[in-house]
């Protein structure tokens, strides 16, 4: 490639100079021939004028001594030649025709020969020469032949000499730089660094190789810290590890002695309290006969509504603890939702039509039956529809749902037009003993652990409880099963949106 390039810059240089050359050479060769024959005229018109043959002759071989002239003819005016001389032609070969393009071919020149004292009005004669170009033409081009030569030869030796100095100061160097890098591995050079060479130690091409030296140091210094830091990291997540397992085993230690804490306590609560409730409904029903005291009466009524409500308390703290502590075994069966949804409506029903409200119900008809344990589905649906009881103010609406949606998942939604909740409530009330503030509704009733044990229950199912509300306004709570619980149907169905034409629609009202 350098080579050519070298051989092509000659060849290009050469040629300059030839054309050069060649203009100059047109140039002088007819204001040589013109200047011969002009010096000539004074002795050609003497010639004639004396009619002398012999100085004509000596004129005419005179001229001839310039080498392109191939032709002198001295003659009076009147035709008589007093001296012809020719040479013979030098060649017709390649290098003549090559000539001819280049200087053009023969040409001839002829002059009047002036009168005696230079008077041009009397010419006496003539004097013609035709000349060939030919023999400056191959001077020349013998000439263009060793400029071309050496022109290139040149080149190639200052190509060559360029090129030994270029390899020797760059591209050597560089291409140790390319093996280093090649054969280094970048994300771990472990101490490997380039030599710099003591002729680069203060060019640029040193100061290249320092850098790259200076750049896997500092990848080295990072991996030295990393690997620190990795070990560290290592240390810190074990002991951490540690940490977690005890207090995991403390966690662990600990539930179980609150849930052994529970058994006990509920048995020794319960069994008295069993016993409070059966008396104190036998005494505000008046069984072994009236009280006459009003206060008595008032009190048996009080006892045996606390004591039913600290039943209720009981039972939940204990459902919800068996569930946590993992205790809450699921029975599970094929369970039809809208069977369930039907038998929670009756449970129900009276504190709904206490309070004139609207129960209104929508079951998809095709709705495949699922795999759950029907006791936890049942107490969901419970504790969904006794809170929308709770919180819809007399003659509201509640409506339940039970449909599929376009996933497969199985919803049953509790939609209420009550208190609603506010915004940045939702999610403290799933927490256990969460309840609002007793001004967002008072007399509510209940300890806050409805929602827990829903949660906890649909988690058991491998499901979730989603809650939309406006404050004031409607609250919606919606159980998601996935749709893995689903039975397989024999009749595979479209599942049905809303669609009243498909659906079980059943309205308890006031
Ligand atoms: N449908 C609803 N509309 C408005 N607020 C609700 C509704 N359901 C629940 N809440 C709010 O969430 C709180 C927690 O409900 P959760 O069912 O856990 O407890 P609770 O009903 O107060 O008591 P419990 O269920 O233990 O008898 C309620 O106290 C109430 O403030
Ligand atoms: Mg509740």
């Amino acid at each position: 490639m350098c080579l050519a390039a070298a051989v092509v810059l000659g060849l290009l240089s050469s040629v300059v100079q030839i054309h050069a050359d060649y203009r100059t050479q047109f140039d002088l060769l007819s204001d040589t021939v013109r200047q011969l024959v002009q010096s000539a005229a004074q002795p050609a018109a003497e010639a004639v004028w004396s009619l002398n043959e012999e100085l004509a002759n000596g004129v005419a071989e005179g001229l001839l001594g310039y080498q392109p002239l191939e032709l002198v003819v001295i003659q009076t005016s009147n035709g008589i030649e007093l001296a012809r001389k020719t040479r013979q032609k030098a060649s017709h070969g390649t290098l003549h025709e090559l000539s001819k393009m280049t200087f053009g071919g023969p040409t001839e020149y002829r002059i009047d020969l002036p009168g005696l004292g230079g008077n041009n009005k009397n010419e006496i004669g003539r004097l013609l020469v035709s000349f060939d170009p030919y023999p400056v033409a191959v001077v020349f081009f013998e000439r263009s032949f060793t400029l071309v030569g050496t022109g290139v030869l040149r080149n190639l030796v200052l190509a060559l000499v360029l090129f030994l100095i270029i390899y020797g100061s760059l591209t050597r160097p560089i291409e140790q730089i390319s093996r280093f890098l090649a054969s280094t591995d970048a994300d771990n050079p472990s101490g490997q660094r380039l030599n710099v060479p003591a002729p680069h130690e203060k060019n640029e091409i040193g100061r290249l190789m320092r850098r790259v030296n200076d750049c896997f140091a500092s990848i080295d210094r990072f991996l030295v810290q990393h690997r620190e830091q990795q070990i560290s990291l290592e240390a810190r997540v074990a002991e951490r590890t540690t940490e977690l397992n005890i207090a995991k085993q403390t966690a662990e230690q600990a539930n179980k002695v609150k849930s052994v804490f529970l058994a006990n306590i509920s048995h020794e609560i319960r069994t008295p309290l069993n016993a409070i409730i059966g008396f104190s409904e036998l005494l505000k029903n008046e069984y072994f006969g009236p009280i006459n005291n009003e206060k008595y009466r008032d009190y048996a009524f009080d006892i045996h509504f606390s004591s039913q409500h600290l039943l209720t308390l009981i039972n939940d703290v204990l459902d919800l603890s068996r569930i946590e502590a993992g205790k809450h075994e699921l029975n599970i069966e094929e369970t039809d939702i809208g069977q369930i949804i039907h038998e929670t409506e009756r449970f129900i029903a009276e504190s709904a039509v206490e309070k004139h409200l609207r129960l209104e119900t929508f079951v998809d008809q095709g709705l495949p039956k699922i795999w759950a344990d029907e006791r936890s589905i049942l107490q969901v649906l419970l504790n969904l529809l006794s809170n929308a009881v709770k919180f819809t103010p007399e003659n509201g609406t509640i409506k339940v749902e039970a449909k599929q949606d376009s996933s497969g998942d199985i919803l049953i939604s509790v939609l209420d037009d009550g208190i609603g909740i506010p915004n940045d409530k939702i999610e403290a009330i799933l927490d256990p003993f969460t309840q609002l503030e007793p001004s967002e509704h008072a007399n509510a009733g209940g300890v806050g652990l409805g929602l827990s044990i829903v949660k906890s229950l649909l988690h058991l199912h491998g499901g979730t409880l989603e809650v939309e509300s406006e404050y004031g306004s409607w609250t919606r709570f919606t159980a998601h099963l996935p749709k893995e619980r689903v039975v397989p149907s024999k009749n595979p169905r479209k599942p049905a949106w809303h669609d009243e034409a498909e659906t079980t629609v059943r309205r308890i009202s006031a």
